[in-house]
C-alpha cells in the first residue's frame, strides 16, 4: 500500500487495527524514520487508548490500556536498545504475550531475536519516492 502522508499512514494503521482481535504479536520493520511509531501510534487511537504512542528512546516498553473489549491493552517495546536475552526477559513480556486480551506491538523485533518472541503479523515500512511517501507491506 502506498501512503503519501502521516495521515494516511494513520488511516492504513487504523483499518488494520480492526482484523485485531487480542492475543496477537505484531512485528514492525523499517529503517529509523520509516514511520513504525506514527503506524503504531494510528493503531493506538483506533482501538481507542489515549496515550500515545511516542518513539521510546529511552522507555524500552510501554502499555496503553484501551478501556475496550477485545483488546483492552496494547503492549509497545521499541526493542533497539535491547542486546541481551536478559534485557528481554527483564521485560517481563510472559505477563503480556499471549493474552487473548492484548496485542503486542514491537518495533525492531530483529533485536529481540527470533526464538524469544513469535510474532504473528509483521507491518514493514519501506521508504518511497519523496520524503513523504511510504510502501506499507502488511503480512
Ligand atoms: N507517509 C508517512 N508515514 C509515516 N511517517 C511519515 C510519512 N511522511 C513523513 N513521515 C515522518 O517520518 C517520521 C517517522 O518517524 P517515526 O518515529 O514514526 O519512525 P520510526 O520508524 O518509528 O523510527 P525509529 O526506528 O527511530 O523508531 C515522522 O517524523 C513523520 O512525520
Ligand atoms: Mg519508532
Amino acid at each position: 500500500m502506498l501512503s503519501n502522508s502521516l495521515i494516511e499512514t494513520k488511516k492504513i494503521a487504523a483499518d488494520f487495527s480492526g482484523s485485531l482481535k487480542g492475543g496477537e504479536v505484531v512485528a514492525f520493520e523499517g529503517e529509523i524514520g520509516a514511520g513504525k511509531t506514527t503506524f503504531i501510534q494510528g493503531l493506538v487511537e483506533a482501538l481507542g487508548a489515549e496515550g500515545l504512542a511516542r518513539s521510546p528512546t529511552f522507555t524500552v516498553m510501554n502499555v496503553y490500556p484501551t478501556g475496550r473489549e477485545p483488546v483492552k491493552q496494547i503492549v509497545h517495546i521499541d526493542a533497539y536498545r535491547l542486546r541481551t536475552p536478559e534485557d528481554i526477559f527483564n521485560l517481563g513480556l510472559e505477563e503480556w504475550i499471549g493474552r487473548p486480551d492484548t496485542v503486542v506491538l514491537v518495533e525492531w523485533p530483529r533485536m529481540v531475536g527470533e526464538a524469544e518472541i513469535r510474532t504473528d503479523r509483521t507491518v514493514r515500512i519501506l521508504a518511497g519516492e519523496d520524503s513523504d511517501s511510504r510502501e506499507i507491506e502488511i503480512e
